[in-house]
């Protein structure tokens, strides 16, 4: 199977159930393919699994599916793929009209994301009238609205969901064996592709709302937190045996 999991408040977060996750996960390591998608740079992200002692994965979704990294390397294929139509410097005239956007840290900006947080003093509307702007300016380019504050701008091409797409097709591995897990809104594109998903149930409000406008049978909301949630996921698609 194709196990895809977010990180930070999905597979982080109760350290006693990642220790059984782990567990369970190496026992059937030989069956499994496992992929990290977070929000977090690589090295960030790397940082992260150093500290939780996270398994090491076959794949690397970073930068809210800006990147994908094999083997410390960084698949050109995919940077290619989402480079076409992506021009960011009309974008980042446009975010000039948008003080209440705050760039987050250079560690957090790549190529193909740019990264800011919401002033909290700002109205939630000031997304929509930056998708608006974004569409009005016809720009190939997606807006992810993540933890009522984290605002990233992708390419149309890129995001956590187009990227499982793209290694789900190159593994050969069928939707119905492949099990996503998220917590926030930059998870939703992962669940907006045909696999399982389990939504932890310390999911965020914006993707509680999503998947209570979207839900579908495939879609499972744990009553366990955290890895606990993905253990119950697990359980509940009788996936890994
Ligand atoms: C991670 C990233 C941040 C991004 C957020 C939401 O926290 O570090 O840049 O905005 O995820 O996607
Ligand atoms: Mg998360």
């Amino acid at each position: 199977m194709l196990l895809v999991t977010d990180l930070d408040n999905t597979l982080v977060g109760d350290d006693q159930a990642l220790a059984v996750l782990n567990q369970k996960l190496l026992d059937q390591r030989d069956r499994l393919y496992l992929v990290y998608a977070t929000g977090r740079s690589y090295k960030s992200a790397q940082e992260l699994q150093r500290q939780k002692q996270l398994l090491e994965p076959d794949y690397w979704i970073t930068g809210v599916g800006s990147q994908i990294y094999q083997n410390n390397q960084l698949w050109a294929d995919w940077a290619g793929h989402i480079s076409q139509d992506w021009h960011p410097e009309p974008i980042f005239a446009l975010v000039h009209g948008f003080p209440q956007l705050l760039p987050q840290p250079i560690a957090e900006q790549n190529p193909w994301k740019l990264s800011f947080n919401l002033h909290p003093a700002a109205p939630a509307l000031t997304i929509k009238q930056l998708c608006s702007a974004i569409d009005q300016e016809a720009i190939a380019a997606q807006v992810v609205f993540s933890s009522g504050e984290q605002v990233d701008i992708l390419p149309s091409r890129a995001g956590k969901g187009k990227a499982v797409a793209y290694l789900q097709n190159i593994l050969q591995i069928s939707w119905g064996e492949t099990l996503v897990c998220g917590d926030s809104g930059n998870d939703i594109s992962l669940f907006e592709q045909p696999a399982l998903g389990v939504i932890v149930a310390n999911a965020q409000a914006e993707l509680k709302a999503w998947w209570q406008s979207h839900r579908q049978p495939r879609h499972y909301l744990a009553e366990h937190s955290y890895a606990g949630g993905i253990l119950e996921g697990l359980d509940w698609f009788k996936l890994l045996g």
